[in-house]
């Protein structure tokens, strides 16, 4: 079977969402706007479905058994608020957290940020694009690279994000570039213990596991954060999914 054949045909319409352009705008208006009142920290994606501190809850659940020390990489980490969500109340360290995005506007403004928050002077801004660069461990320093990746990758609505680009991939196999996201962000995580929690309000969860996990990804699905659920049209669901995954064995 070709690569193209074995994925999922169904896509995404794209949107200006999935634009560096967008991204880029919306920072340097959440930069000046931060500027000039230091508490207004720009978009927090997905509060009214309260999901930082769904996500929290999950992490520090006694089935994890997370230490202190754990590292974190938040990739499209935007203001970088869900790193700094984690450090409230003080179950986990800065030191070991990374956040990446490809709009330099984010991470001058996550950098800003960090500066007035409580016991996030460790933590990493960098600036890079998950999808178009070829990064390997080391880049995000030798801590990492020694440990054989990060324990917990996070991605907030970056995803979601990156499906709405219309781009293809330039190798001639007809994807759009999200395909790759899977195989890409998941050699990042602890071949053993390691997890991803991904957040999406575009996918369904099963869509997200499928896309997930039927790609050279070597992901599978551990569990899922709760949300409140709605039924529609005799269906269950939630306007926010975030499901959790580890690399196969
Ligand atoms: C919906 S926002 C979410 C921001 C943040 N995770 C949050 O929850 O507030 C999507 C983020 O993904 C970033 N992004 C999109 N494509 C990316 C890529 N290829 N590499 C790195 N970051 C990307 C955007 O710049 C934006 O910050």
């Amino acid at each position: 079977m070709s690569s193209s054949e074995s994925q999922d045909e169904t896509h995404l319409t794209p949107s200006a969402l999935g634009t560096k352009a967008h991204w880029d705008s919306l920072y340097a208006l959440e930069l000046t706007n931060h500027s000039s009142n230091p508490s207004d920290i720009g978009t927090v994606w997905f509060s009214d479905s309260d999901c930082e501190s769904r996500i929290y809850q999950y992490l520090t659940s006694d089935d994890l058994s997370l230490s202190p020390t754990t590292t974190f990489l938040d990739v499209g980490t935007g203001n970088g608020h869900l790193l700094f969500s984690l450090l409230e109340d003080g179950d986990f360290e800065g030191d070991g957290m990374v956040g990446v995005d490809y709009s330099e506007g984010s991470v001058e403004l996550a950098k800003n940020i960090a500066e007035q928050t409580p016991n996030a002077e460790g933590v990493k801004f960098i600036r890079l694009d998950i999808i178009k660069s070829s990064t390997e461990l080391d880049f995000f320093g030798s801590r990492i690279a020694e440990e054989g990746g990060f324990d917990v990758i996070l991605d907030k609505g970056t995803f979601d994000a990156i499906s709405l680009s219309d781009e293809m991939l330039d190798d001639g196999s007809g994807r759009r570039i999200y395909e790759v996201y899977p195989e890409k962000v998941a050699k990042w995580l602890k071949p053993e213990g390691g997890i991803m929690l991904i957040t999406s309000c575009n996918w369904t969860e099963d869509e997200l596991v499928k896309k997930m996990t039927s790609s050279n990804s070597g992901l599978e699905k551990m569990g899922r954060v709760k949300y409140p659920e709605f039924t529609f049209g005799g269906k269950k669901g939630s306007t926010v999914c975030t499901v959790a995954f580890r690399r196969k064995a």
